[in-house]
């Protein structure tokens, strides 16, 4: 039967572990220039209605990796926004694709999707969440502190699809995660928590961090969310992580950012190109862990 991948609770805890096993022995594959073609023959569909660099980037790369190919289209190339149904576009690209990764706004039309589709569906980034990105910052904190489990991460911004997707897989992890913001940028809706992971939600950023392990924020105005920009902007000045934040919290914390970044915005560049950040290494780790995506679902 075919999987999707629409939130991380759509895998378990072991699953997760098991995916990441797979992650770093492709990326240790590629270092050493060793072949890994499984998807020989396999076409996945991209969707994208919003924009994108490492998300399309990392599974087309991915994908041509594998030995498979990819086809990039955005939503006004497709029929879909010319009023052809959802239900119509997924039995049709069913019938040609092996798997459909989806940028959209509306999560509901990814759910759509995936239940009319009779090939594997990856949520690539809605309004509501971003699986495929906490997945691959598993793998990044795994890396860098040898552990997941016990992990506190404090996310400092906005309550936005990254927060939610946090949420939902610290939990399941079982991190400590410390949501710094402002009242109304918590976010909303919350998902369910599964797991024996602790989710703590604060004002102050500087208590967030306290103990943190890791300092982890993203913009401030997610795509599709531009109205009333600059009050929100005003409101979210005390969430930047920069250097009096960091100092506040532990020696060696790390801070991490799942790009793209606004510099001087919700990071400051003297932490984004300082010791403690570990962005770059985060952006890579999206291809190995979409790479690992792509071979146990398609
Ligand atoms: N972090 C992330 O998903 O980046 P893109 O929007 O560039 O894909
Ligand atoms: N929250 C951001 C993430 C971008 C990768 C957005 O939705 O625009």
């Amino acid at each position: 039967m075919k999987r999707d991948l629409l939130a991380i609770n759509d895998f378990t805890r072991e699953e997760i572990l098991d995916l990441l096993e797979k992650s770093a022995d492709l990326k240790e594959k590629r270092q050493k220039g060793i072949e890994h073609l499984p998807l020989k023959g396999k076409t996945l569909g991209m969707v994208f209605n919003k924009q994108s660099t490492r998300t399309r980037i990392s599974f087309e790369v991915g994908m041509f990796e594998l030995g498979g190919h990819a086809l990039f289209l955005t939503g006004d190339q497709l029929q879909l926004n010319r009023g052809e149904t959802i239900q119509d576009s997924a039995r049709v690209l069913s019938r040609y694709l092996s798997g459909i990764l989806i940028r959209t706004y509306d999560h509901e039309e990814v759910v759509a999707l995936a239940e009319h589709a009779t090939i594997p569906v990856i949520n690539g980034l809605t309004d509501l969440n971003h699986p495929v990105q906490i997945l691959s910052d598993f793998l990044t904190i795994k890396e860098k502190l040898g552990r997941i489990e016990g992990v506190k991460v404090a996310y400092v911004g906005d309550g936005n699809n990254v927060a939610y997707s946090w949420m939902t897989g610290a939990s399941i992890m079982g991190m400590d995660l410390a949501i710094a913001c402002p009242k109304s940028c918590q976010p909303n809706p919350t998902p369910k928590l599964e797991g024996n992971g602790k989710v703590k939600i604060f004002e102050d950023p500087f208590e967030a961090v306290q103990n943190a392990d890791v300092i982890y924020t993203d913009v401030w105005i997610s795509m599709g969310q531009e109205k009333n920009e600059e009050d929100k902007i005003k409101l979210l000045l005390p969430y930047q992580v920069n250097k009096k934040l960091v100092d506040s919290a532990k020696k060696d914390v790390l801070v991490m950012h799942c790009l793209p970044a606004h510099r001087e915005m919700e990071i400051t560049s003297e932490v984004l190109d300082g010791k403690h950040s570990i962005v770059f290494d985060q952006a890579e780790n999206r291809l190995h862990v979409q790479k690992a995506i792509l071979e146990t679902l398609l």
